[in-house]
């Protein structure tokens, strides 16, 4: 295993499946590359498949095992660059310290690659600062993304991008020039050309938080396609396989992406043990690892609006219930309204819903991203986080390019809805969602994201709130006091509801 020179371009603390299928990637593409994992095994594990995949046997490994983070560190070249990828939270400090342990200088850089939440990474990055240089990358697009390209979210101290850049640019995922996804999963032979699916994105944690916010639009993008197939599947009686079917329709339009396209796969698949639709074989309880509930959390302590995020995160909570909900399903009955419907007219409508609710999701997304950025000091370009997302991560899809160009025609679009394109797309497709909504509630079938989306988008199209209301009750009670409509803003009034008695309408 050891080997003195000091040739490697980048260490790997962590060989699990993440560690060891980003330093695969950096390998293909010419880095050398020094690991060290605890696990022994995962080290060889990594060693041997990247002998295996060797295109020409008798090249040199580009892949070393290291037997401590000593020994990483003597193989690394100047400024050396380490990547963690370990569980975020406590791990990720513990392996800072044994860093610094091993003999780190102020100027190397260890890079947190996990889903580390941001304030984390704030915190890290002033912690070390001393120390040595912490830099955040989130990474998306799960196993195999980062094998062979993912969407890299990059974050930290702007000095130390020049030396991470052209190695995140190349293993990064690309996309053509307008947009689209350029793939190939073959070991040894990377995508080269194309844009690369990366961008310096801000100081400490500003790419924790621009993940974080991808996993929130993660949450609602597929909880939206469940309760599209939840629709055709009890309005329209529709079996898994058809609506499968039907979804590889649709993501040849307006709605092409990849959660799309894995769910039309997953649909169409059946069960090896008992030849069900083997979506019906497994069990209807959403697991979640907290980012949807940090993005949630965000929002709400930031006071945005972010409705759809939240319901898709409840939607977990609530399926998680199952004792209960079968209580319940014995208990509780609907009160629905059934009639002719006909299956052509749902399709089209459950359709547009879920673009249009699609779209209000990322516009809530990018809305909370523009309060982060005023809470933390950020300066996000909108154009380059749609850009980075357009391949790679999970919620890559076509219409990222749209939203790309919305924030290019204007960086200071305040919401996606107010873009010429987007507010066009709602102006014709928000039948669907209106209908699908009714539906839905005539039906008894909960759509929590759908409905959100539409009241979302009702609600910020709307001059005029109930909110007069609610700050009079407040006033009333409270004495929290009210602005008025034909007064400066920023003047308090406060009426003494009850002393006053009711004044009557003057003549
Ligand atoms: C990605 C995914 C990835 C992971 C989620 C799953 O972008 O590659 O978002 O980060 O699959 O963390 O999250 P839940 O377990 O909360 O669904």
């Amino acid at each position: 295993m050891l080997n003195t020179n000091q040739n490697c371009n980048i260490g790997f603390v962590g060989l699990g499946v993440m560690g060891k299928s980003l330093a695969l990637n950096l390998a293909d593409h010419g880095y050398r590359v020094a690991g060290f994992d605890l696990d022994t095994h995962k080290i060889q594990d990594v060693l041997n498949t990247e002998a295996a995949e060797r295109i020409d046997p008798s090249a040199e490994a580009r892949i070393i095992g290291c037997s401590d983070m000593k020994e990483m560190l003597s193989h690394l070249v100047k400024p050396r660059v380490i990547v963690v990828l370990v569980p975020a939270g406590k791990p990720v400090d513990a392996v800072c310290q044994s860093l610094i342990e091993a003999g780190l200088e102020a100027d190397d850089i260890v890079v947190d690659c996990g889903n580390s939440q941001w304030t984390d990474t704030i915190r890290r990055e002033a912690e070390y600062k001393e120390k040595f240089k912490f830099f955040g990358t989130a990474v998306s697009g799960g196993e195999v993304g980062a094998r062979f390209g993912p969407s890299l979210m990059p974050g930290g101290d702007a000095n130390s991008w020049k030396y991470l850049q052209p190695m995140w640019e190349a293993v990064a995922a690309k996309v053509d020039k307008n947009g689209k996804p350029i793939e190939s999963n073959t070991p040894g032979k990377p995508v080269t050309e194309g844009e690369p699916c990366t961008a310096y994105l801000g100081p400490n944690g500003a790419g924790h938080y621009v993940k974080m916010v991808h996993n929130g639009i993660e949450y609602a993008d597929m909880q939206l396609i469940c309760e599209a197939y939840h629709l055709l599947r009890s309005l329209l009686g529709y079996e898994p396989e058809e609506i499968g079917k039907l979804f590889e329709k649709w993501n040849q339009g307006v709605l092409n992406s990849y959660l799309v396209e894995i769910s039309a796969d997953i649909l169409q698949q059946y069960d090896q043990k008992t030849g069900a639709p083997l979506v019906d074989m497994i069990l209807d309880s959403a697991g979640q690892k907290g980012t949807g509930r940090w993005t949630s959390i965000s929002a709400t302590q930031m006071g945005v609006p972010a409705g759809i995020i939240s319901e898709s995160v409840y939607a977990r909570a609530l399926s998680t219930l199952t004792g209960e909900r079968e209580l319940a399903a014995g208990k509780l009955t609907a009160d629905v309204e059934s009639g002719e419907i006909a299956a052509e007219d749902v399709e089209k409508a459950i359709e547009e819903a879920l673009y249009c609710a699609k779209i209000c999701a990322y516009a809530q997304g990018f809305q909370i991203m523009r309060a982060a950025q005023k809470e933390y000091d950020w300066t996000f370009n909108f154009s380059d986080i749609a850009k980075i997302w357009r391949g790679g991560c999970i919620i890559r899809a076509s219409f990222l390019q749209k939203i790309a160009d919305a924030f290019d025609e204007n960086h200071e679009l305040e919401n996606l809805l107010l873009s010429d394109y987007f507010a066009d797309a709602m102006a014709k497709k928000q039948t669907g969602l209106r209908k699908a909504v009714v539906l839905a509630a005539q039906s008894g079938i909960p759509t929590p994201s759908f409905f959100s989306a539409l009241a979302y988008f009702d609600g910020y199209r709307s001059d005029v709130l109930p909110a007069n209301l609610l700050q009079a009750q407040r006033d009333y009670f409270g004495a929290h006091t009210y602005e008025r409509v034909d007064a400066e803003p920023g003047q308090k009034f406060h009426t003494f509801w009850q002393e006053e008695g009711r004044p009557e309408r003057k003549a």
